[in-house]
């Protein structure tokens, strides 16, 4: 390594996001230069500016930036409902990565596998199914933080940054000793299809061989599964379905998230919950708004059985507005169900 001090840049980066730098920065680095010409379509000028200087000099290392937001987990399995099903799931990762010694050493699985594998973890459903908050559920019940990813972040227009970003997440969220959750993960992994350029399938395989030799908790999550890469399958190790509520769940869904503190009229819940076919999401949303028209009579007004009808029904145009068909499609159970 050369001392920085005395180190010439060999060029000169005018960066679009933060003006005219040296050497490198949080958005191009030095390897980026050599391709930067590609780039100049977007913005980039280059300049010479030392045309003596070798090349190969190995040059300081920049400090990357963080790509994962970092949470601490709100959520406890408590404050989830769930199927039964998706229950299960989780309190067999849960299980796992509470007695992984256990299992690794006085059980010999680390014989067998060779190493001390991570787990990962599926959750796919449809949005507002709970997957995020049992992420949080999991890293909370483990004493975790959990270093939130999505594609829009790990994704840079420069070639060869966004690889560098997923390998700094994973090793920033083990070093935190994370559970790393990637949101929206069909973003990423659906890339490697026909849209797909050269560098963004080494990215999918980036991630891949990551996940592979990650020795901690990563999560992904999804709302559609059958978009995923098929080489993710062997991959994961616990798929969890998150289907929508049934009536029963909704019920169950509407007590957990109207507050025993909000000034109610008599509602019939069981009534909502058979009539409206929500998610856990829409139902929050669904209390929100009844708060809202309540209010907007004034403050001593309790919320009425209509506030409550009047929001579900708006709540479900809206999801009929926003939803696209694959959404909408019922989970696939056999093809989930291979992962586990
Ligand atoms: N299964 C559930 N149990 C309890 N609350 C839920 C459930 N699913 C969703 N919610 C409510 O909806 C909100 C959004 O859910 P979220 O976990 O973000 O869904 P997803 O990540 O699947 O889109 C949660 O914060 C919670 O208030
Ligand atoms: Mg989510």
């Amino acid at each position: 390594m050369g001392t920085g001090k005395t180190d010439r840049d060999e060029w000169i980066v005018k960066c679009p996001k933060c003006g005219r730098i040296r050497e490198s920065c949080r958005h191009v680095s030095r390897e980026d230069v050599r391709r930067i010409v590609r780039l100049l379509d977007a913005g980039v000028e280059v300049y010479q500016a030392d045309e003596e200087r070798e090349s190969s000099e190995p040059h300081l290392h920049e400090p990357v930036r963080p790509v994962a937001q970092l949470v601490t987990p709100r959520y406890t399995m408590d404050d989830l409902v769930l199927a039964e099903s998706t229950k299960e799931g989780l309190l067999d990762a849960l299980a796992e990565l509470r007695h992984k010694g256990l299992m690794y050493r006085r059980w010999g699985l680390k014989k067998v596998v060779k190493k001390t594998k991570g787990l990962s973890l599926l959750f796919a459903g449809p949005p507002g199914t709970g997957k995020t908050m049992a992420a949080e559920a999991i890293a909370s019940e483990l004493g975790r933080p959990m270093h939130v990813v999505n594609y829009a972040q790990l994704e840079n227009m420069w070639v060869g940054e966004t690889e560098k970003n997923i390998e700094q997440v994973f090793r920033a969220a083990f070093e935190a000793g994370a559970v790393l959750f990637f949101d929206e993960a069909d973003a990423v992994f659906q890339r490697r299809g026909v849209m797909a350029t050269p560098w963004m399938n080494r990215d999918v395989n980036v991630l891949l061989s990551q996940m592979e030799n990650y020795a901690g908790v990563v999560i992904l999550a999804t709302n559609l599964a059958r978009v995923m890469d098929r080489a993710l399958d062997r991959r994961i190790d616990i798929a969890v379905e998150f289907p929508l509520p049934d009536a029963p769940l909704r019920r169950k869904i509407f007590e957990r998230l109207v507050p025993s503190e909000a000034p109610l009229a008599k509602i019939d819940f069981d009534a909502l919950a058979a009539k409206y076919q929500l998610s856990g999401g829409s139902i929050l949303n669904v209390v929100r708004q009844a708060m809202r028209s309540s209010l907007r009579r004034g403050k001593r007004h309790r919320i009425t059985m209509e506030d409550f009808t009047r929001a579900a029904e708006r709540e479900l145009k809206k999801s009929a507005l926003l939803s696209t068909d694959h959404l909408q499609e019922a989970p696939r159970r056999e093809r989930i169900g291979g992962y586990a």
